[in-house]
């Protein structure tokens, strides 16, 4: 019976075979960045799989193996890859010129249908990233509240900036305005809140923790974080950049709340580099450059390429494409949740619509204490056991499903874990006997 080190060991093994050309890349790219990457997200162990192409739900390796993108650029790509009617769009923008030092008729398109959309956008402006949104979004909740603390939820990812980022490098000056609170906890805002409401600019949160695992906040919670920031002056952020592609209102439509402010991204650049921020006009009023109070200029901001993009891309995200994404992903989450029962594994797969998080664990999964990370070898020998059989995930195992996708590219997914997990048994036999049924 192998060790889940040695079974981990063999899943490595299998993916170096299949991937000589990445792991030649991969070498390359170790003389020229640190650690040979990037993005601390695309990095996994030996090395990441580079991609030569996409087309629709597909992507091929430089190696020439054929994967389904269930990661869609951690869920940007709600309509897969290449989709034809944004290449067209982008392809047309760029003859036309690819940047300009002034604003552009798509930029009005695409910021009147994000307020159309979305009730509680009243004004938005756009960015470069979601990491530049819920910056903005920080910047204008200090501007217009005068107070500097921001709450935000433990194991929470808006990004990269200071105010939601701990670790090295991060002063200790930002570290002390930023609190954290366990998710799906009332009691622990309450105290928060009852103890420095008064410094307290806004609460950010996810309607759905995507770093965690795809986990939903409990309805009462959520609105609970409205009731309570409401009382206390303080702003509610809600963070949509990932959540956004779940209903054509995000997902603030589906649990019926208002938030003050909303950070978008992903979707709404049609595949390129995009952000937005936007909420109640008094509070978005601070940005008004006819009479500037928070400055936020970005040789990038508002880019055509990126606004004729994401016009049509949203454009195509239509009701019925929604619904069809969605349909998908309950589809995925039954189907990986059977294979689980017929494995006698203890699991959860959790998320909403077309958001999808696999937990092998024996914990409930409600905010991070229950989430995968826990245990960090077999999060990766799944990860890469699944890509061994063609199916793009992140590493923490979140998938995601898009417009372009089918029925049959779910059973594929499903096959995929059913047969990774019949190769990882043995060892979690003997390692994880919790998780044993
Ligand atoms: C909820 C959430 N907020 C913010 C960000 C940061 O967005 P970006 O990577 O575009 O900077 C992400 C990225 O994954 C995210 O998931």
């Amino acid at each position: 019976m192998p060790t889940l080190q040695e079974a981990r060991a063999q899943v490595i093994t299998n993916y170096q075979q299949r991937t000589p050309k990445s792991a030649a890349l991969y070498a390359q790219a170790l003389r020229a960045m640190p650690g040979g990457d990037t993005r601390s997200s695309t990095f996994f162990a030996p090395y990441p799989t580079y991609i030569e192409r996409g087309g629709g739900a597909q992507l091929t390796d430089v190696d020439g193996n054929v994967l389904l993108d269930f990661l869609g650029n951690y869920t940007s790509l709600i309509h897969g890859n290449a989709f034809p009617p944004v290449v067209e769009a982008a392809r047309r923008q760029v003859e036309l010129g690819s940047a300009w030092g002034a604003p552009n008729a798509d930029q009005v398109r695409l910021a009147t249908i994000i307020c159309e959309r979305v009730p509680s956008v009243e004004l938005v402006r756009f960015t470069n990233s979601g990491t530049e949104a819920t910056m903005q979004a920080i910047r204008a909740a200090r501007a217009f509240t005068g107070r500097d603390v921001i709450v935000k939820i433990q194991g929470g990812y808006h990004g990269t900036h200071e105010a939601v980022s701990s670790g090295a490098g991060v002063p200790r000056g930002a570290l002390d305005a930023t609190i954290q609170v366990p998710f799906n906890d009332e009691a622990a805002l309450s105290q928060v809140i009852a103890e420095r409401g008064d410094q307290i600019a806004a609460v950010i949160l996810e309607p759905m923790m995507g770093s965690f695992g795809m986990i939903p906040a409990q309805r009462e919670y959520l609105h609970f974080v409205r009731k309570a920031t409401q009382a206390a002056n303080i702003l509610m952020i809600l963070d949509e950049v990932m959540t956004f592609r779940l209903d054509t209102g995000g997902t603030q439509a589906i649990y019926g709340v208002h938030p003050d402010l909303t950070s978008f991204a992903k979707i709404i650049g049609g595949g390129f580099p995009v952000g937005a921020f936007g909420g109640r006009t008094d509070i978005m009023a601070l940005y008004d450059p006819r009479n500037v109070r928070v400055s936020h200029s970005g040789t990038f901001n508002g880019n055509p390429v990126t606004m004729a993009a994401g016009r049509v891309a949203m454009e195509h995200l239509t009701p019925d494409r929604i619904a069809h994404a969605n349909a998908l992903g309950d589809s995925l989450r039954r189907g990986l949740s059977e294979v689980l029962d017929e494995q006698r594994l203890h699991g959860q797969v959790t998320g909403i619509g077309s958001l999808v998080g696999i937990h092998l664990t024996a914990q409930p999964v409600t905010n991070h204490l229950g989430a995968n990370s826990a245990r960090p070898e077999l999060k990766d020998a799944l990860h890469l056991a699944l890509i061994n059989r063609g199916i793009l995930q992140s590493h923490g195992t979140m998938l995601c499903t898009s417009t372009v996708m089918s029925e049959s590219d779910i059973t594929h997914a499903i096959e995929a874990f059913q047969d990774a997990l019949v190769e990882l048994k043995p060892a979690l036999e003997i390692e994880c006997p919790d998780l044993m049924r």
